[in-house]
């Protein structure tokens, strides 16, 4: 068992429509750990749902290394793509209509996610199947179709079909962009118990702010890079009371770079260049623009150049230096 289960570097996915070239993903590194759950946000149009369409084995990115559960899927063959997309990833989709089958019941979905894997044997998939309705509490409607599933109930169903056959990695792209924000709670808990009991490594890609509440990260994506990163952690007090704090952190590549916070950037109107100071504990950052505010002055060091003459040479010895034939 590899304690990163979703490991990406430099990803790169470019899109060509029309003659356009679309840069989805710009260098997008990712590392998350066995039995993590994390959350992936960004603007439209940032890459997330391209960068889940490479982990789930649905697409291959133009560069760059990533690799799920062991799985290299930059060279991965049509036999392995097969074999991951049934084992290794579970996949819970916005619209309900493209995880669930309409005309099987709920019971019957998780059967028919068992029958195309055939990775469990046939006598243990029914406790499995009812097994996981009932941890998502939709048991009680295991006999029902999707139309006659609330919003909430159709995705608690859809995580379970895509857990039916103990993926290492679950991946769900909006999995509560159709619902109410109650409901989107109950399936954001349902995703996170699921988490917790089978220990399966979670990305959720979500608009949903109240996902907070559920994971200890959240990556945000810019312009096909992960640009910072919220941390969690919940403190106990002396006196048993709690408390989840949260702090922002910049994401730096191998290269040294990270992305300013559009609010940073905005606030000092950093533009162009900036200038760096190295302090012994941090680093400085300040506008390096015309017209930026300078603080103080730093005397620049006076370069010796190389092969300089030490004087400009006078006409006269300019000719005799010529007559000598030394050209100079
Ligand atoms: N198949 C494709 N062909 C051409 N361009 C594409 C294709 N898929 C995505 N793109 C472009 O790539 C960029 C990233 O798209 P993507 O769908 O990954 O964004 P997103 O972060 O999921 O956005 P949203 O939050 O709206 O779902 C966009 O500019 C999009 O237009
Ligand atoms: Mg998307």
């Amino acid at each position: 068992m590899s304690a990163t289960d979703i490991h990406c570097e430099g990803l790169v996915r470019i899109f060509t429509a029309q003659g356009v070239e679309v840069q989805a993903l710009q260098g997008l590194d990712l590392r998350v750990d066995a039995g993590e759950m994390v959350a992936l946000v960004g603007a439209s149009g940032s890459g997330k749902s391209t960068l889940l369409g490479i982990l789930a084995g649905l697409d291959t990115p133009t560069a760059g290394a990533a690799s799920v559960d062991g799985h290299d899927l930059t060279t991965m063959g049509a036999k392995e793509r097969l074999g991951y997309r049934r084992q290794s990833v579970g996949f819970v989709w916005q619209q309900s209509g493209r995880n669930l089958l309409p005309y099987l019941t709920a019971r019957e979905n998780i059967a028919m996610a068992h029958a195309v894997a055939r990775v469990v044997p046939p006598r243990e998939r029914g406790p499995i199947g009812d097994d996981l309705l009932k941890m998502l509490s939709v048991d009680h409607v295991a006999d029902h179709r999707p139309s006659q599933l609330s919003g909430g109930q159709k995705q608690r169903v859809a995580i379970a079909v895509a857990l039916a056959n103990s993926p290492r990695v679950l991946l769900a792209d909006e999995p509560t962009g159709e619902l109410d924000e109650t409901t989107s709670a109950e399936v954001l808990g349902a995703m996170e118990l699921a988490n917790k009991e089978r220990g399966v490594t979670t990305l959720i890609v979500t608009h949903d702010s109240g996902v907070a509440e559920h994971v200890d990260r959240t990556v945000r994506i810019r312009d096909g890079r992960t640009a910072t990163e919220t941390l969690r952690s919940t403190l106990t007090h002396a006196d048993g009371t709690t408390v989840r704090t949260a702090q922002e952190y910049a994401v730096l590549d191998r290269a040294g770079r990270l992305q300013l916070p559009a609010e940073f950037v905005g606030a000092l109107n950093l533009r162009e260049r900036v200038r760096l100071a190295l302090e012994p504990d941090h680093v400085e950052v300040r506008p390096g623009h015309a017209g930026a505010p300078t603080p103080d002055a730093v005397p620049v060091p006076a370069v010796p150049v190389p092969d300089a003459p030490a004087a400009p040479l006078t006409r006269a010895e300019a000719r005799r230096r010529l007559e000598e034939g030394g050209g100079r």
